[in-house]
Parts: structure tokens; C-alpha cells; sequence
């Protein structure tokens, strides 16, 4: 059965069928998936049962996989490249699993020099509705900002900071303590030029905390403009899950949020696997050691 790509929404994504991801993937059929992939920036899979070696297999085939040693509460014990996005402590061979809610607008790892390029999501327990998952186009969001601020932003660099993760106050001292430890300030440009599309999009989110050179007071409306401009409704798709959907998306130009607009005391679990960047950002402070999550440890 050949590959059929259809678009789900104009800003961006689109569906994959006629493939079974458990078989190995030809060659060829990866380069139109990281075709497709690039031109519209997240992919949904439908249907595919994937066990964690083959969300492995198959997502290794696009780059590196992190092994997630910054994060260690939310990886699986056996397999740690896999982390588990779920809304309550999941027991996995033994090892209790920390919660992970993202109901902010981010990119994943942006808080690390190596912020991932893809990141892949498999729905395997959802609430019975509701839970969906919004995607933000920020090719589109840069391209609508006028010319004198497209120029300003080009000059602007960012500081992302980990403690600003939506679910940091819930963390126990000692947690925070490790994220902050292995996750210290970064800097990342605000305007990206994408390495495969050669486009720009805005570099922004919920982990973004002030810009070099401006104080957190001062960044805060300019941050607050970036992100309200950057997920108006025209840039964005909102994935209403089914079970088995495989979500793959393009970090590089994308931000997401997950929304909480489910009943909360229902089982959300799903499987991430993530891929490194290469590294495209710098510590604040120009004395840090590489972080652990960098995989340059
Ligand atoms: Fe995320």
C-alpha cells in the first residue's frame, strides 16, 4: 500500500496512511515521511500500536534519540529514551513515573542547547473525550509580523529557563533543585532560520523569561505579544486524539500545548520519543558545565 499524505488543517498538518510502522521502513518511504514532515510540520499516524522498541526503531530512523538523562522521573525504566506524558503516576517495572502536564505553550527542550527537532507522541490511554493537543505555525506567526518588527526580533536573543515549566510548583524542593541543576538558563535566538525549509519562524513559548540585555520586566509584553500573536487561530491546529494516533512535529517552527479540558480523574498516557538538535543555543552563564541533558556529558 503506497504512502497517502492528506492535509488536516491550512496552517499546518496533515495524515500518513498505508503504513504498518512496525515493519522497518524503507529508505525511501523515510525521505517522503521527512518531506512531508518538513512541509507540514506535524504528521499524525493513525492506528499504529507501537510497543516502546518500535516507536523506537522507527523514530531513530530521523536522527538521534534523546535519552532523556536530564529527566530521568518520567522515563521508563527499561527503555529511558521513551518518556511517558501522563496526568497521574503511572507504575512501569516497579518505578513510579512523575506527571508531566504541559498546558502552556512551549517547544520541547527549548530550555536546553539542544532543543529537539522532533518530538513523537503515541496516545495509548485517552479520557473518553477531551485532551486534545493545539499546534502553533511559527513560520506563519513571523511572516505576519510587519517588517520593522521582523527586524527587531531578528536582533533579539532569548533566556528559557526550565523552573517556568507549567507543572514546576508541583515539583517536590528537591526536583526543582535537579531540574534547575541540570537544566541551567539558556540563550536561543528569538527568529530561527529553519536548516531544511531555509524559513524563519519566531522562537518564543512558555520557558522564554526575558531577552539579553532587557530586563524581565521590560521583556515580559514583548514575550506575552510573541506568544498571544503566535497562536492566534489562523497558525494553529488542534489535534483531537484517537487511540494509537503516533504525532510527530517539527519543534523547530512549532510550539503546542496540551489542553486540560478533560475530566482530570480519568487516564491520560501517552509515549514520547525525542530527538536531539544539534547544538544551536549557549548557556547564560558562560562557566556551566554541559548539562547532563545535552548529551554532551
Ligand atoms: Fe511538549
Amino acid at each position: 500500500m503506497a504512502l497517502k499524505i492528506r492535509k488536516l488543517a491550512f496552517a499546518l498538518g496533515a495524515e500518513v496512511t498505508g503504513l504498518d510502522l512496525k515493519q522497518k521502513q524503507s529508505d525511501d518511504a523515510i525521505a517522503q515521511i521527512r518531506q512531508a514532515w518538513v512541509d507540514n510540520l506535524v504528521l499524525c499516524f493513525p492506528g499504529q500500536d507501537l510497543g516502546p522498541q518500535e516507536q523506537m526503531a522507527f523514530c531513530s530512523r530521523f536522527g538521534e534519540l534523546d535519552d532523556h538523562r536530564s529527566r530521568p522521573h518520567w522515563n521508563r525504566p527499561d527503555f529511558p529514551e521513551v518518556n511517558i506524558v501522563a496526568n497521574k503516576p503511572v507504575v512501569i517495572g516497579g518505578k513510579t513515573l512523575q506527571v508531566l502536564i504541559a498546558d502552556k505553550w512551549h517547544t520541547d527542550m527549548s530550555f536546553s542547547v539542544r532543543s529537539a527537532t522532533a518530538s513523537f507522541l503515541l496516545s495509548k490511554t485517552l479520557p473518553p473525550i477531551g485532551g486534545d493537543t493545539m499546534f502553533a505555525n511559527m513560520y506563519r506567526a513571523y511572516d505576519a509580523l510587519s517588517p520593522s518588527m521582523q527586524a527587531f526580533a531578528d536582533t533579539l536573543e532569548g533566556v528559557h529557563d526550565v523552573s517556568l515549566a507549567p507543572d514546576f510548583h508541583r515539583y517536590t524542593p528537591e526536583l526543582q533543585a535537579e531540574r534547575r541543576r541540570n537544566h541551567p538558563p539558556v540563550v536561543h535566538k528569538v527568529v530561527r532560520l529553519h536548516a531544511e525549509s531555509g524559513r524563519k519562524g519566531i522562537f518564543a513559548g512558555g520557558f522564554l523569561r526575558n531577552f539579553i540585555g532587557y530586563t524581565e520586566q521590560e521583556s515580559r509584553p514583548l514575550i506575552d505579544f510573541f506568544n498571544t500573536h503566535s497562536t492566534a487561530y489562523e497558525f494553529v491546529y488542534r489535534h483531537a486524539w484517537k487511540q494509537d494516533d503516533l504525532l510527530m512535529w517539527d519543534n523547530r517552527c512549532t510550539m503546542h500545548f496540551a489542553v486540560q479540558d478533560y475530566d482530570c480523574s480519568q487516564l491520560r498516557q501517552l509515549q514520547r520519543c525525542t530527538l536531539f538538535a544539534p547544538v544551536s543555543g549557549r548557556f547564560l552563564d558562560a562557566g556551566q558545565p554541559a548539562a547532563a541533558s545535552t548529551g554532551m556529558a
